[in-house]
């Protein structure tokens, strides 16, 4: 494809939506402690929200949190878990509710990738993958539905365009991110009418993150030969922005949908 003569602004969501659209709510985020999941928490933080972030290394998500706290001045609490393992969610769940009282949203973002030939995949390494995104995020949903009911809350589902197409080294991703995709589904129908809403974000290649750096070797960095019709890689804010949105109001009538974020590439992935 020629590349794209125009290159898309990267805007805050704060330009389009009030900032106090959140207030009294609370974002339960798994991979809350770097990356797109802690710029979407960021985002819905600046919104009014309070929130939980999730992870396996209680430094980072310490230092996360603070951060997040200094930036947006609400409360976020950081809570050690394995999404491979209930006992510790449901733990961290119990957490968040003492501290809060509620949880209205939640993000399910934990996430592991690597580069691996089928040939050179171990069937341990295979089901590593499987077991943090797709059993991971049935974990979360498990651990945190009751709650995301009592309060008529949503979910958003991190997954990926790479399964939309075969991704050659990505066999264990594709599979986790298809059945990421598949259980949102089923969350928006069987749990539409008690109010629950679930849906999922499926960002393109994304600047400054470890899936960017584990799929190019880089974490910022201009793909030989990448184009899409916008002009540029996807941005963290586009990600978060597209978040606010499906947790604000506005989205109350969206469910069971899976949307990309990527500048329109994933209909073009033929051409990289
Ligand atoms: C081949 C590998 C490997 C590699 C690990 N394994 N890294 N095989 N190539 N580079 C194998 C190991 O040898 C082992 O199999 C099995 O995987 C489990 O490895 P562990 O290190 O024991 O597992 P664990 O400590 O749980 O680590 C999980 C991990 C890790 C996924 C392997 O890389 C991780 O947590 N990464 C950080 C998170 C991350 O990558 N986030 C980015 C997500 S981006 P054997 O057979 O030896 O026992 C994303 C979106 C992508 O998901 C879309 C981009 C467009």
């Amino acid at each position: 494809m020629t590349p794209s003569a125009y290159s898309a602004p990267v805007m805050d969501s704060r330009s389009t939506f009030k900032e106090d659209i959140f207030l009294g709510k609370v974002l339960f985020c798994t991979g809350g402690g770097s990356g797109i999941c802690k710029g979407m928490t960021e985002a819905i933080m600046r919104h009014g929200a309070n929130a939980a972030i999730i992870g396996r290394n209680l430094d980072r998500l310490t230092q996360a949190s603070k951060e997040l706290a200094e930036k947006t001045g609400k409360v976020c609490i950081p809570l050690q878990a394995d999404v491979r393992q209930p006992q510790t969610l449901r733990d961290a769940v119990r957490k968040a509710i003492e501290k809060f009282g509620r949880i209205d949203f939640v993000i399910c973002g934990a996430a592991g990738n690597f580069m691996s030939p089928i040939a050179a995949l171990s069937e341990n390494a295979f089901r590593t993958v499987i077991e943090i995104d797709t059993l991971g995020t049935y974990n979360t949903v498990k651990a945190t539905i009751s709650h995301v009911r009592e309060a008529k809350g949503a979910y958003i589902h991190v997954s990926a365009t790479l399964h939309y197409r075969g991704t050659p080294y990505q066999i264990h991703v594709s599979a986790a991110k298809a059945g990421v995709d598949a259980i949102s589904n089923v969350i928006a129908v069987e749990e539409g009418p008690h109010g629950v809403r679930s849906n999922v974000l499926a960002p393109g290649f994304t600047t400054g993150t470890e899936g960017m750096r584990v799929m190019t070797g880089k974490k910022t960095n201009k793909a030989e030969g990448f184009s899409n019709p916008l002009g540029r890689f996807t941005e963290i804010q586009d990600v978060a922005n597209a978040a606010v949105y499906l947790f604000s109001p506005a989205a109350c009538y969206l469910t069971g949908q899976v949307i990309p974020i990527d500048g329109g590439a994933e209909h073009l992935r033929g051409d990289f």
